[in-house]
């Protein structure tokens, strides 16, 4: 060995350098800001989109159970809810409605004062400059039977039938101001049946967003709690089959022949395989759906202490767009702007490590509401008062400057910027 070389050098000068113990891959990972300059994937404001709902004829927002944090909004709230969105950098909110009164072919979808169309009508008047407003193109929230289309004599979803309500739905969206209509439906044809009849009306630039991977999942119980569905059984004869990976790319060239905009894959955790095919598959943006047993599941674990929320959101989020997704529709949108404000990125919160009642307010994040102060304080309390707990989360004190143990307190905020 020549004189010099490193201890346990094998390898003679000149010669290849392959493996251990000259290859040391830990180098790169040795500090958070060598770990933050090298990261291949990072979160940003502006990728992710926020929904909102919003319930007609209520007069004070009413939380949702299986949701913490989440609410059906009032019309007044839900503007305060969206303008807190646009001040935290989100780049856009998926609006979806609630109506007071349903019927079989879901009248209130199409109904220029209904629910959905006056509450994109006052979002697109508050902050329609500063973010994208879209609006969920699909009937059931709006039909008494809960299915995402009409029904034919024989109980089962018309797809043809149901074309011709979405192509006025969308007519009555872009109206509104909608910027961006969400094809959910899973009916065959939807997003050329949209495309003609906003085309017809003069609405070319209304961009379709076109939800051309869903499957039916379990996972979204939680969002029939929140719109308060109307459905018995399931939608398997128009959603996905969750087996299915090859049945993703047929659908979304279908509708990116049929003109979509923007494809999106759904739910976005149990779809990262198919995230990965869509987004090499097609040259349009990708977009997929952190659904509504995903963000339940999570707060859920986090409530209990079994979890560190902030981690656990951000670590989430990130291997989505890991997968390929460009934009991420999440319950958490508003409150990771905020923390992804001024420059805090998931490294250098890691760094800094857990600093009681969360981080300090960075600039542009709005202060916290007396109720999000209080949840946070009281989920503070609990968990110091849980000792067994501090040291499950002590695992990003190794390193450079790494932090001390307990790098999660929950912070307890709400998930969408709810006024107090
Ligand atoms: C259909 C629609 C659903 C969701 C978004 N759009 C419900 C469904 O397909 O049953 C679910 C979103 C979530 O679970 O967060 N309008």
């Amino acid at each position: 060995m020549a004189a010099g070389s490193p201890p346990g050098r094998s390898a003679a000068q000149g010669d290849l350098i392959v493996g251990y113990p000259d290859v040391r891959p830990r180098r790169l990972r040795a500090s958070p800001a060598m770990r933050r300059l090298v990261a291949e994937t990072r979160l940003d404001a502006a990728c992710l989109v926020l929904p909102l709902f919003v319930r007609e004829a209520v007069d004070a927002p009413i939380p949702i159970g299986s949701m913490p944090g989440v609410v059906n909004h009032t019309r007044a709230s839900l503007v305060e809810a969206a303008r807190a969105a646009a001040s935290a950098g989100v780049g856009g909110v998926m609006l979806f409605g609630v109506p007071a009164e349903r019927d079989a072919v879901g009248s209130g979808a199409t109904d220029p004062d209904g629910i959905l169309n006056a509450a994109v009508r006052d979002v697109v008047a508050a902050v329609g400059g500063d973010l994208v407003v879209m609006a969920d193109l699909c009937l059931d929230e709006f039909t008494d039977h809960g299915h995402c289309g009409v029904l034919a004599d024989d109980g089962t979803v018309d797809n043809d039938a149901t074309l011709a309500r979405y192509a006025d739905m969308a007519v009555a969206l872009a109206q509104a101001g909608a910027h961006v209509v969400g094809t959910s439906g899973m009916m065959d044809g939807q997003v050329a049946a949209v495309r003609t009849a906003l085309d017809a009306a003069g609405h070319r630039d209304t961009v379709i967003l076109a939800y051309a991977a869903k499957y039916a999942s379990a996972l979204y119980g939680p969002f029939r709690e929140a719109v308060d569905s109307a459905l018995v059984g399931d939608r398997r004869t128009y959603q996905q089959d969750p087996a299915n990976r090859r049945e993703s790319l047929r659908e979304v060239a279908l509708d990116a022949a049929e003109g979509a905009d923007i494809v999106m894959v759904k739910p976005a955790g149990t779809s990262l395989d198919v995230i990965a095919d869509v987004a090499a598959a097609v040259d349009l943006p990708v977009a997929a759906y952190q659904v509504s047993g995903e963000y339940a599941m999570l707060e859920a674990a986090a409530a209990n202490g079994w979890i560190d929320r902030e981690r656990a959101i951000l670590e989430t989020l990130t291997v989505i767009r890991r997968a390929g997704a460009d934009l991420v529709l999440t319950y958490w949108a508003a409150e990771v702007a905020g923390w992804l404000g001024a420059g805090q990125d998931e490294v250098l919160r890691g760094h800094r490590g857990a600093v009681p009642g969360g981080l300090p307010p960075t600039p542009g994040e709005l202060p916290p509401t007396p109720r999000e102060l209080s949840a946070r304080d009281a989920n503070l309390r609990e968990f110091r008062e849980m000792p067994t707990r501090s040291g499950a989360f002590a695992v990003a004190g190794e390193g450079v400057g790494g932090a001390a143990a307990e790098g999660g307190v929950p912070t307890g905020a709400a998930g969408d910027g709810v006024p107090a």
